[in-house]
């Protein structure tokens, strides 16, 4: 059973020197950051970032984000960084946004499963910085959970999860975002957005940056297709429940296809997913009703999405219908995880 180390109130300095230690000596350590858990190692150690890929059941082939602290470690990992990449760190970092950047070949080859490209972002969570800090070198980290499973953004969600394949915990209590940061690639003079985040398409091109979603943000990926980030062919954030989500364009189109669902299954558990505001419109329908925050207040509804994900599972349901979110701002982050937490069933 690995330990817990309590960093909510404050940061214990002797503990986070043991943390440091662990990371140097390549042990695996899950660590909050603004966005979701991560399991950290040294992102220099092959040995310590193969540990993680176990830890994860990580298909090979899909590269990890390497954290770092400060700008000497950047030019540790990265090279040859352009105006528009300067620009997006100048304003975000640190934070929520990873920057696919020009690899020096000094992270371990399978950080950047054979890319010559490597994702880097300066998380803003306190603890995070001070782990990277102390251990004095970049730290790889995907989200902490197990592969395909929605990512963890509390430590009562994953730890028994996690529990026998980490070295230790380290509890910050809920993260502030609860969805995994925005991932970036420069080209042609173009930020295309290979995974949105609460960092936005419209955040990015109020800079004056030319700026663009990638086609596979809500669209599966083919078999044998090329995909700029290996992710995106992965199975993910999925419950074990059914899961489907629900498009509309009014309010009124909604209840009637939640309604006709109901009438064609009525033999089986169903729950639904809702803003609280339409919680409403489900009463009285012999379905369970779960509330994912106000549609007034998107960033809540982030924060609770992937908790809610997991919990869907505990309540032995034959299926979970979920309600879509308008495609904008961080909603494009929101609704992106939820379709493909879907599979790509649609009501
Ligand atoms: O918020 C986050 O980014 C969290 C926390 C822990 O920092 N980390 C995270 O890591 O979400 P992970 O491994 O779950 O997701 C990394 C994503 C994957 O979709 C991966 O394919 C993409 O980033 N990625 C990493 N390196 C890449 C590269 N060189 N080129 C293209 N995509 C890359
Ligand atoms: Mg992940």
């Amino acid at each position: 059973m690995s330990r817990i180390y309590n960093f909510k109130e404050n940061i214990n300095e002797e503990e986070l020197k043991n943390i440091a230690n662990i990371l140097k000596e390549g042990g695996i350590v899950v660590f909050p950051t603004e966005t979701v858990y991560g399991i950290g190692a040294d992102a220099t150690n092959d040995k310590a970032v193969e540990k993680i890929f176990k830890a994860k059941g990580r298909p090979q082939d899909n590269p990890l984000i390497v954290h770092i602290s400060n700008y000497d470690m950047l030019k540790s990992v990265a090279k040859n960084i352009n105006n528009i990449e300067k620009k997006l760190m100048d304003k975000f970092w640190p934070g929520p946004l990873t920057i696919i950047l020009k690899s020096n070949n000094k992270v371990a080859d399978s950080v950047t499963a054979g890319l010559d490209t490597v994702g880097v972002r300066m998380p803003s969570n306190d603890i995070a910085l001070k782990i990277i800090e102390a251990s004095n070198r970049p730290i790889a980290a995907p989200s902490a959970n197990v592969s395909g499973r929605p990512s963890g953004t509390k430590i009562e969600d994953i730890y028994s999860e996690l529990k026998d394949r980490v070295d230790l915990f380290v509890d910050g209590g809920p993260t502030d975002i609860g969805i995994e940061s925005t991932v970036v690639k420069v080209e042609n003079n173009t930020a295309i957005i290979l995974r949105p985040g609460k960092i936005s398409l419209e955040d990015i091109q109020e800079l004056g940056i030319n700026a663009k979603l990638d086609k596979h943000i809500f669209a599966d990926v083919k078999k044998n297709e090329k995909v700029e980030s290996p992710g995106m062919k992965h199975r993910h954030y999925a419950p074990n429940t059914k899961t489907i989500l629900i498009e509309y364009a009014e309010d009124k189109i909604m209840v009637d296809k939640v309604d006709k669902y109901i009438n064609n299954n009525k033999n089986l558990n169903i729950a639904v997913v809702c803003f609280d505001e339409h919680a409403k419109y489900y009463q009285n329908k012999n379905i369970k009703i779960i509330k994912m925050g106000s549609i007034k207040d998107p960033l809540q509804i982030s924060k609770n999405i992937f908790s809610i994900l997991r919990y869907i599972d505990k309540l032995e349901l034959d299926v979970c219908l979920i309600e879509g979110i308008n495609k904008d701002h961080i909603g494009t982050a929101i609704e992106n995880r939820l379709i493909r937490a879907c599979e790509y069933n649609i009501l």
